[in-house]
């Protein structure tokens, strides 16, 4: 942090991390959009659409499954096939091209499926809890999730190797590193939280043991690419996925104080939303959890130009990611430069669809134009 903060420091300055240097503090965040290919392939229009965003000072890709049995929703793309890899290879030349970074989230999504995904099998997840309220949208349209079934500790080690193959994959297709999605009560999380963790394994019952797969699981993707190439993403507090924690703040503390000591690319906080109830809430924003951890912060969650400015100024994030800003606007870093109005987001083509939606956002006029 010291080289890189400044009472200056603003979403233009440049930012050093690990062997990396991005051009400026504006992460593109992970945006789920469905529109893989046969194959769960990133589709070509992927292509150009990460192309036009690469002005970001860093890219974090959609949710990508690390295996085949990870995947929970319609069209999003893996990194198991070559067909997969030959094409996210496209993908990161062309960022680089544009003289962007690029990092893949790799993701294992738990609970969160459904046996149409799953060649009929039952999802799998710390424990037999079906998430509340949830649905998942299939080839049938909407369907309700089903109670998923406890993984036994001995499939555990295959989870694990799943990441750190993806991890290798993910490598010989040319990312500049990978962000490990251990939030919004993903298989990751369910094993951090104690409201869907209810094992009396190693991996169950205290912190240090509910957290041990997602310490797993960095160890092996830390195993393919240097530690300071991979980062984790996580979301202390957030009640998407019926996920919740009986001490959020303690949980997530832990976890902060141990990611501190392991060198990595980053901590990708999600913030919680403002609490609305009249009943306090522990403090789980950045603010909170900068004291745990010096290294490098990236923060995400409603946040705009003024807000991300503050952010960095008062120290509490070094990076700050934009997520619906960045659908509807390829040029978000132009547009804040200039403080130019935004495109307007169409939420009906976040999720599946065609061009439309995708990559048809126009771009501001060239300066001066
Ligand atoms: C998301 N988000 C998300 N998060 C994540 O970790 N992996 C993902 O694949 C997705 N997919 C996704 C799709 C869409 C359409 C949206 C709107 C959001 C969450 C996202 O990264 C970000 O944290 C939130 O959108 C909050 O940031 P903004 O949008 O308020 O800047």
């Amino acid at each position: 942090m010291s080289t890189n903060t400044s009472q200056e420091v603003d979403l233009f300055s440049p930012y050093t991390f690990g062997p990396l240097q991005m051009r400026n503090r504006i992460v593109m965040a992970p945006l789920t959009r469905s529109r893989a290919e046969k194959g769960n392939v990133p589709s070509s229009m992927a292509v150009t659409y990460y192309r036009q965003r690469a002005t970001a000072g860093l890219i974090i890709t959609e949710a990508t499954q690390a295996s085949a049995g990870g995947q929970g929703y319609i069209s999003t793309p893996g990194v198991h096939s070559q067909e997969q890899v030959q094409r996210w290879k496209e993908i990161t030349d062309a960022v680089h091209e544009e003289g962007g970074l690029i990092f893949v989230q790799l993701w294992h999504v738990g609970r969160i499926s459904h046996p149409v995904f799953r060649n009929g099998q039952q999802p799998v997840a710390p424990s037999p809890i079906a998430p509340r309220g949830v649905q998942t949208y299939t080839t049938d349209g909407f369907q309700d999730i089903p109670a998923p079934r406890a993984l036994e500790t001995s499939e555990i080690p295959g989870i694990v190797e799943e990441f750190r193959q993806a991890a290798l994959n993910a490598k010989a297709a040319g990312f500049d590193g990978a962000e490990i999605h251990g939030a919004n009560g993903y298989l990751l999380d369910q094993f951090l939280e104690d409201g869907t963790n209810q094992r009396t394994d190693q991996y169950g019952g205290s912190v240090e043991n509910r957290a041990r797969l997602l310490f797993e699981v960095i160890a092996a993707v830390g195993s393919v690419w240097d530690s300071d190439r991979v980062g984790v993403r996580l979301s202390p507090g957030g009640s998407f996925n019926d996920m919740c924690d009986s001490h959020p703040q303690q949980t997530f503390s832990h976890v902060v104080q141990r990611l501190a000591d392991l060198n990595l690319a980053y901590l990708h906080l999600v913030e919680p939303p403002p609490s609305q109830g009249e009943h306090p809430v522990p403090d789980l924003s950045a603010r909170y959890f900068r004291q745990f951890y010096p290294g490098t912060i990236i923060v995400a969650g409603g946040y705009t130009l003024e807000r991300g400015n503050q952010v960095l100024r008062e120290g509490f994030a070094d990076l700050v990611a934009f997520g619906q800003l960045f659908i509807a606007n390829p040029d978000l870093v132009e547009r804040f430069r200039r403080n130019a109005p935004f495109n307007p987001p169409d939420r009906d083509s976040f999720y599946g669809g065609t061009d439309k939606g995708y990559v048809d956002y126009p771009a501001l006029p060239a300066s001066g134009a």
